[in-house]
């Protein structure tokens, strides 16, 4: 076992410090040049430069005392939020927060149609179940264990999409939440959100969209004319909406929105007590101190890059993905899995022992992305990623020559 840190007695000097943190980086896997398939987004020098610095310019102040103290923050976040109300064709009495990330999101969203369920029915006890797409975030389940709420992940189609007749199908009448993907993580298509819609008014239920990894990108690449189908508010049933800044908004971490179709909903996933000697603590998301960096990066980036810059950057991702999925598609025995609608794609082929591909992609510099069922490789790609298709292929080609024949696949990574 290694020894732990002791508390150090004296303080270091600073340049000593920086010397020491970029040392340690060196031993870090690659990112800035595309060797790491997620966690880590990047767009345009300028934009991470532009989010750095308002960062680095609220660096001290607490969102959690915007509406107190920091009225340039309130400010800064009630303009996030109304624009990406405008983005998702919000109705006018919508309302939302921003939050930390996905995870964030997704728990205030579950927490919001619990409470809201509990009101409706009258029953402060109701424990309504969720029931998702297999493919949906564990952040779900996360926040379902959290409250203790049960959960049912139903099978998703042959194209992987969920499927509302199965999800149809899983329905009782202690359901309360539905879910949908924009797109899904492990395999990166959309899921048809129009008849998940259709299905939560007719049965009375809550739908929320996760457009965690899509929501800042699926319109733009929309607009850049790639066929994105209707995902927001602007279908009757979206009762709430996750999206993340600090994805494929390309905002500094960390920054989500949560979204809700109306004030009563938006209420319900907030926190307001009156307990102790200070007062009354009121809280619309789910931490307290809050990085005033993270709302003023998303604040300032949105502004620089806007509507056209977001649409631009699109252009050139959806162009990459179509690059990347023909090149692994020409490595036989690869396949794509499904029909990735953004920047997502998994891709295996049966007899490969997958495994061993990841351990060559890793021996070579590469961080390999992975899914488990099917038994394959993943990638969340960014403009990161866009020089090195080419390495990224030549080595890819090389390890799957390499790999052996197997009966039974064995994966690799866990996340
Ligand atoms: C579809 C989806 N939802 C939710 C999340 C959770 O987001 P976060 O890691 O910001 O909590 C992710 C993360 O990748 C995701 O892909």
């Amino acid at each position: 076992m290694s020894e732990r840190t002791t508390f150090p007695t004296q303080g270091r000097a600073r340049d000593e410090l920086a010397a020491t943190l970029e040392r340690m980086r060196s031993g870090d896997a690659d990112w800035r040049h595309g060797r790491v398939p997620l966690y880590v987004f990047g767009s345009l020098p300028e934009v991470e430069a532009v989010g750095r610095d308002a960062y680095a310019a609220y660096f001290t102040e607490n969102a959690l005392g915007a509406r107190r103290a920091f009225a340039s923050l309130a400010r800064m976040e009630s303009d996030v939020i109304a624009m990406s109300l405008d983005l998702f064709h919000a109705p006018a009495d919508a309302a939302g927060s921003m939050t930390s990330g996905g995870s964030e999101s997704i728990l205030l969203a579950v927490k919001a149609c619990r409470d809201h369920a509990r009101v409706r029915r009258g029953d402060d006890g109701f424990r309504g179940n969720l029931v998702l797409p297999e493919t949906a975030h564990p952040a779900f389940d996360k926040a379902a264990r959290l409250m203790d709420l049960p959960v049912r992940r139903v099978p998703v189609g042959a194209d992987l999409r969920a499927d509302p007749g199965a999800m149809a199908a899983a329905i009782d009448g202690d359901t309360m939440l539905l879910v949908g993907s924009v797109p899904c993580f492990p395999f990166g298509v959309i899921d048809p959100i129009s008849q998940l819609s259709e299905l939560a008014l007719s049965r009375g239920l809550w739908l929320h969209v996760d457009a965690c990894v899509g929501g800042y990108l699926a319109p733009f690449a929309r607009a850049a004319g790639s066929a994105v189908p209707a995902f927001d508010f602007s279908l009757p049933g979206v009762a709430s909406l996750s999206a993340d800044l600090h994805k494929f908004g390309f905002c500094p971490k960390p920054a989500s929105v949560v979204l809700f179709r109306d004030q009563a909903r938006a209420e319900a996933a907030g926190f307001d007590l009156d307990v102790w000697p200070s007062g009354r603590f009121r809280t619309g998301t789910l931490v307290g101190t809050r990085p005033g960096g993270a709302v003023a990066g998303a604040w300032a980036v949105l502004n620089y890059l806007g509507r056209d810059g977001y649409t631009a950057i699109a252009s050139r991702l959806i162009a990459m993905r179509k690059a990347y999925v023909e090149g692994i598609e020409a490595i036989a025995p690869l396949k794509v899995f499904g029909k990735p609608d953004l920047t997502i794609f998994a891709f295996g082929a049966p007899g490969l022992d997958i495994a061993a591909i990841a351990q060559a992609m890793a021996s070579r510099g590469w961080v390999p992305g992975m899914t488990s069922r099917p038994p394959g490789m993943h990638m969340m790609a960014s403009l990161l990623h866009e020089g090195v298709r080419a390495d990224y292929l030549a080595d890819l080609t090389a390890a799957v020559a390499a790999a052996p024949r197997v009966e039974v696949q064995r994966v690799g990574a866990e996340y």
